[in-house]
């Protein structure tokens, strides 16, 4: 939040007319606010929360360096606020940036770890957005068809950062999931992720990574007949599986792809420590992610899967 305040005194001192980000999610998510205050004044918090955008903003260009938030093409912008430890989300039709320019060449210098981390959050947009209660046949062909590039671009850009096609093909998995999901929304692991970073600093692409696995286990009885799909995408042979053993090749597929990229497997390894599972619980339950989860979904649930994933 005092990024977005410092950038918009910026704004304000210049003569400026638009706002371009360059950089990840949280530089695009700053511009997207900066563009709202310049237009409409008040404070970040004013506008916490779907629908509180009165009209339109001032015009945004947004060139993503990561693949990645989608956050070039989404109506979303999360912003922390540092005094609640909340990461509290900004949603409104205006947001969606004027103008979007991925080009994959500003991504081939991305480091490995964040290649992994942005890569998993992005096939984590695909996957939640594939799998959650709000039917929209567009947004679940997009999603589904990221999963499928993510899936098979994500280890060559790990491994070779300088290719190209790999990196390619990433940033335009991530954006199309992002076009996907910024329809649906997400679901449990996004709900749990914001609380994480806000508590512990976790990287969001790094908290998405450790839950997915765990939460799609938990979401697999709501979700036997996406989940094969999802296999397939990946790449697995599902072909003459029983459907339940076809939908379990679905998180074996994300556990694979989420070690070969170097990724944790448990919270606890990323400085999380177990007394603040409650407080996160009671955050996470906050966000409207948790509404579209295709399982129903409680406190209770939350504290277990933490505690599942710790
Ligand atoms: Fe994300």
């Amino acid at each position: 939040m005092e990024t977005v305040e410092a950038a918009h005194a910026l704004y304000r001192k210049s003569d400026a007319g638009f706002v371009v980000s360059v950089g990840g999610g949280s530089s695009m998510d700053v511009a997207k606010v900066v563009a709202v205050l310049a237009a409409h004044g008040g404070s970040v918090r004013d506008y916490e929360g779907i629908g509180k955008v009165p009209g339109p903003v001032v015009p945004t260009v947004a060139i993503p360096t990561t693949a990645g938030t989608g956050s070039e093409v989404t109506v979303f912008a999360v912003i922390t606020d540092r005094q609640r430890k909340f990461k509290m989300t900004v949603g409104s039709p205006y947001l969606v940036p004027h103008v979007a320019i991925c080009d994959p060449e500003l991504s081939l210098s991305m480091p490995k770890s964040l290649t992994a981390a942005t890569g998993m959050d992005a096939l984590t947009h695909g996957i939640e957005c594939y799998i959650n209660k709000v039917h929209n046949p567009i947004a679940k062909t997009l999603a589904l068809e990221s999963i499928r590039m993510i899936a098979a671009a994500l280890r060559t850009a790990y491994n070779m950062g300088t290719d190209l096609q790999a990196r390619s093909t990433m940033l335009l998995g991530s954006t199309m999931a992002g076009m996907a999901f910024t329809r649906t929304r997400l679901g449990n692991v996004h709900a749990m992720s914001h609380p994480l970073g806000a508590f512990f600093d976790v990287p969001h692409g790094v908290a998405n990574a450790i839950l997915l696995p765990y939460i799609m286990e938990w979401n697999l009885p709501f979700s036997r007949e996406t989940y094969p799909h999802i296999a397939a995408a990946m790449g697995e042979p599902v072909a003459g599986l029983s459907p339940e053993r076809a939908a379990e090749k679905a998180v074996d597929a994300v556990k694979r792809l989420s070690q070969d990229v170097g990724i944790p497997e448990r919270l606890r390894t990323v400085g999380v420590t177990r007394d603040a599972i409650p407080g996160m619980s009671q955050d996470a339950m906050k966000s409207g992610n948790v509404l579209v989860n295709p399982r129903p979904t409680t406190y209770e649930d939350i504290v277990q899967l933490f505690e599942t994933a710790y």
